[in-house]
């Protein structure tokens, strides 16, 4: 007997940036595309999602049933502390295009993206997914927190008001190629992967931001984009849900200059600028959750994810953001 498989049209928002680029490539690439299932990958040019009628008519013309919102502005600490107003407001108008337009189109499943530099800043760790709520973001990108915390606020009431089963997922730094080098705008390690590569052609000291004590965890962009398939896939809850190395796995953010070093060669003096901000000292979240779900999930050793990324940033220095 043939077996019909209803077809899922999966509309991947935010798809030409670091993470729509991963899943992409798990895709497309990876052979990751399921029988029936169909792929379509925007970007800023397709719509722009602040606007709700564009919001609209992007939707009307794809008709999606599945939604990976990833779509977002989306910066570093020094962008956060010039630009924490339009953090909130761009966000805010986004996702509540995003999530109502999805609603009123009948979407199934809306998989969006929160981010662990959301949660309280005052708090005990590990952090996990119940504490999103139980206090105020740190100041520096408060903006951003409370735009994706109100991603969370509104799946919530729309599965109680409309059973709607929309839901996130929580990763931690995320990395890979199709990163923002940005130096100025960048998140740390692609900005450090720009200024290791810059000191290494022009022969000068490579200087780190802060101290380089601060911890962090990361993720590699295709490891989570095999992660994300998997929660739209087969994640039924609407609680949002941490996708992350484990706590024994946090970093600091001079191993991380480390890596960096040792994949280009680097050989030059390394200065550490203790006048700069370090940010939060370390935001450590637990991912006991995923670890329930899925035990068996392999990721990226984190030398071999920076490496892979160095190359990339490397062979692709033309087009690259930065
Ligand atoms: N990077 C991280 O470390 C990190 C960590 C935690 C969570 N996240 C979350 O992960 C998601 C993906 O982040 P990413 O790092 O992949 O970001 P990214 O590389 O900066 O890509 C952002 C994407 O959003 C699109 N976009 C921005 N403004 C838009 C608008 N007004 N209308 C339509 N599309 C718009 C961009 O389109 P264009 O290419 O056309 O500009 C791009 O495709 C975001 O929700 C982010 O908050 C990221």
């Amino acid at each position: 007997m043939e077996v019909k498989v209803d077809p899922k049209r999966v509309l991947v928002t935010g798809g030409s940036g670091l993470v729509g680029k991963a899943i992409e490539r798990i895709v497309i690439e990876e052979g990751g595309a399921r029988e029936g299932e169909e792929w379509i990958f925007l970007s800023s040019k397709d719509a722009d999602l602040t606007n709700a009628a564009q919001t609209r008519a992007i939707f009307e013309k794809h008709r999606p049933t599945h939604v990976i919102h990833l779509a977002a502005m989306v910066g570093g600490l020094f962008r956060h502390l010039r630009q924490n107003l339009d953090f909130w407001r761009q966000n805010v108008a986004i996702n509540d295009n995003v999530l109502h337009t999805a609603h009123e189109f009948g979407v199934v499943k809306v998989v969006s993206c929160l981010s662990t530099c959301i949660f309280p800043d005052k708090t005990t760790y590990p952090i996990d997914e119940t504490m999103i709520h139980n206090g105020p973001p740190h100041w520096s990108n408060s903006g951003y927190a409370y735009a994706k915390r109100m991603v969370d606020v509104h799946n919530r009431a729309c599965f109680q008001q409309y059973g709607r089963r929309y839901t996130a997922i929580i990763p931690t730094n995320i990395f890979g190629p199709h990163d923002n080098f940005s130096i100025e705008d960048g998140h740390v390690l692609p900005a450090l992967v720009h200024k290791a590569y810059k000191a290494k052609l022009t022969g000068t000291p490579l200087e780190v931001c802060g101290s380089g004590s601060g911890l962090r965890q990361f993720i590699y962009s295709l490891d989570l984009a095999r992660l994300y398939l998997w929660v739209l896939r087969e994640y039924d809850e609407v609680e949002p849900i941490i996708l992350s190395v484990g706590e024994e796995d946090e970093i600091t953010i001079k191993d991380v200059t480390d890596a960096i070093v040792e994949a280009f060669e680097f050989t030059g003096p390394v200065v550490y600028d203790t006048s700069k901000s370090d940010g939060q000292m370390k935001k450590t979240a637990s991912n006991a959750k995923l670890r329930r779900y899925r035990p068996d999930f392999t990721f990226t050793p984190f030398r071999t994810a920076v490496k892979e990324t160095c190359d990339w940033f490397s062979a692709n220095h033309d087009r690259a953001r930065k």
